[in-house]
């Protein structure tokens, strides 16, 4: 079976989300509109559902409009026309403080703690709206990934890529977020360290918490996600479960590459 092409089957609301369980979404973009610049549209009516409990991937080709998806999601890009609810309340251009309040946390892929403050103290921070819930949100997070309560003390600083983003994600997790939206939080880590960071997410999923991920591995989202969406000049071009989006062969051609296969077919000919 084939993942679903949207410029076929746009009109059809089941089909751009195919796969998505029955029930209540949590957070639903419709028809999102959005840019930078006056009259610079990125997103061209972009389209996303996550229900409780998933973990959905959103790929697609540099420039895409994936991170400013993320961000038009977390009130940090103006939306034109279209809207977000989430539980079914508009939360369209809502401030990005009000968003966290509501659940919503976000991890931008850069400068996403602050170097020069214990590991520990980043975690306040996640906490600076809620203060008080500190000390249990703090053994959740603990609990979750024991070493950042063995380098509590540590600045945030002196930690390695991959650590860092752990801290990260554990900052956005304080506010004990419904949904968590990840910009491509393996970017520029060692495969092995990629690796720790698909699994940390897919705990962080199993915890209760659903994901939205953006990622240029791919093959690698695919793999530990629900469901997926390939976005394409700001449009929705595929969608479907991660699986079968991996194996689809046109999906693999325009935005997975071949190159394992022309590799393969290449020593087979020489
Ligand atoms: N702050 C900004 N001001 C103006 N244009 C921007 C801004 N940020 C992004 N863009 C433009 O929006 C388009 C989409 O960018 P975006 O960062 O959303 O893409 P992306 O899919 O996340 O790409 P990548 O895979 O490279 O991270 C690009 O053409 C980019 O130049
Ligand atoms: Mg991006």
């Amino acid at each position: 079976m084939t993942a679903t092409p949207q410029s076929t089957a746009r009109s059809a609301a089941s089909d751009t989300h195919r796969g998505a369980p029955e029930g209540e979404p949590l957070l639903v973009a419709e028809n999102l509109v959005a840019g930078y610049l006056p009259g610079v549209d990125i997103l061209n009516g972009c389209n996303l559902v996550v229900h409780p409990g998933e973990l959905v991937g959103i790929i697609g080709p540099n420039g895409a409009g994936k991170s400013t998806l993320l961000k038009a999601l977390f009130g940090l890009v103006s939306v034109r026309s279209g809207g977000v609810t989430l539980k079914g309340e508009d939360i369209t251009n809502h401030r990005a403080d009000a968003l966290v309040r509501r659940g919503v946390g976000f991890v931008p892929q850069n400068n996403n703690v602050f170097p020069s403050l214990t590991i520990e103290e980043n975690l306040q921070m996640g906490v600076y709206q809620a203060p008080r819930t500190f000390t249990e949100r703090f053994d959740f997070i603990v609990d979750l990934f024991p070493v950042l309560g063995q380098r509590r003390r540590q600045r945030a600083g002196s930690l390695s890529g991959g650590e860092r983003q752990m801290v990260a994600m554990a900052r956005a997790l304080m506010m004990d977020p419904s949904v968590l939206l990840l910009d491509e939080p393996s970017a520029g880590l060692s495969p092995v360290r990629q690796d720790e960071t698909f699994i940390r997410t897919r705990k962080i999923n199993k915890a209760g918490v659903s994901i939205v991920i953006v990622e240029q591995n791919a093959r690698r989202a695919l793999q530990i996600c629900d469901r997926g969406y390939v976005l394409d000049q700001g449009r929705n071009a595929y969608s479907g479960p991660g699986r079968e989006l991996m194996n689809d062969p046109k999906v693999i051609e325009l935005y997975l590459g071949t190159l394992a296969t022309d590799v393969e077919n290449a020593s087979g000919a020489a």
